[in-house]
């Protein structure tokens, strides 16, 4: 998808893996197992190594993952439900990642009220703005979208900040019962409104890597397995 400036690249991936804990030491040993494992079969393109920022912040300073799906309700919103027609598929899930690259020198010259601005929410305390208060360029404003029965069109976000001294940025990773969410809220950022109203959020980051994903519940791994043995 690209619009003017604001891009969101696609690229072909076969495979995606995470790898999720407080030690990097611990992190770095199962990286090198799976790698081992993979190693005749796959090229690494790319690894990107994020970290827990502060109280789960963004680079940016903002909280990032207030609004996410709490408790039960993730399950509904992440995992393709056993209803569904592709029953074969269920408890899977539809996984998108963008690696964004901050311009942070950009975003620092920027007052706090700005950026608030640019999210929709303060930033230190972290509270949402009221309705009228919120510019309709607002990050959040932008993302926080409903069908036509007024429902919210929900996706489970997990993305981490990663970065060094050289290049700094979002890791973005959201997962859903469906590919289409998050496409249509990319599609909110990038094209807007109709009314001209886009994402401000992408004066300061831009995708550079783009990719789609299904993620396999256990259950049908399992029986891969079963049925190859
Ligand atoms: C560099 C890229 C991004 C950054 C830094 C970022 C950061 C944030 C922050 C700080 C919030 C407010 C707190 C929260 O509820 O989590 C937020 C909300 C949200 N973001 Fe993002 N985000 C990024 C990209 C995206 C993308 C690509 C999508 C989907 C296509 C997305 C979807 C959402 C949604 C659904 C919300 C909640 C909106 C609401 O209901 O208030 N974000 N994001």
């Amino acid at each position: 998808m690209n619009d003017e400036d604001r891009v969101a690249p696609s690229d072909n991936v076969d495979i995606y893996i995470e790898i999720r804990s407080d030690r990097a030491d611990v992190n770095h040993i199962v990286c090198s197992k799976v790698c081992q494992l993979l190693a005749d079969s796959v090229e690494l393109i790319e690894q990107i190594q994020a970290f827990r920022f502060l109280d789960g912040r963004d680079l940016t300073g903002f909280v990032d993952g207030t609004e996410n799906p709490q408790g039960m309700h993730r399950r509904e919103v992440a995992l393709v439900h056993a209803s569904d027609d592709a029953i074969f598929f269920a408890g899977g899930s539809y996984l998108h990642t963008q690696r964004y690259r901050h311009n942070l020198t950009l975003w620092r010259s920027l007052k706090e009220q700005e950026q608030e601005d640019v999210f929709g929410r303060t930033k230190i305390d972290n509270i949402e703005y009221d309705d009228e208060q919120k510019p309709l360029s607002a990050h959040t404003k932008r993302t926080n979208l409903k069908d036509g029965n007024g429902k919210s069109i929900e996706i489970l976000r997990q993305s981490m900040p990663y970065g060094d001294m050289k290049q700094q940025g979002l890791f973005f990773i959201s997962y859903c019962q469906s590919p289409v969410p998050f496409e249509l809220m990319l599609k909110s950022m990038i094209h807007g409104d109709g009314h001209g109203n886009v994402d401000s959020l992408l004066k300061y980051t831009q995708a550079e890597t783009g990719s789609a994903f299904f993620a396999p519940s256990l259950t049908f791994l399992t029986e891969l397995l079963e049925d190859e043995s």
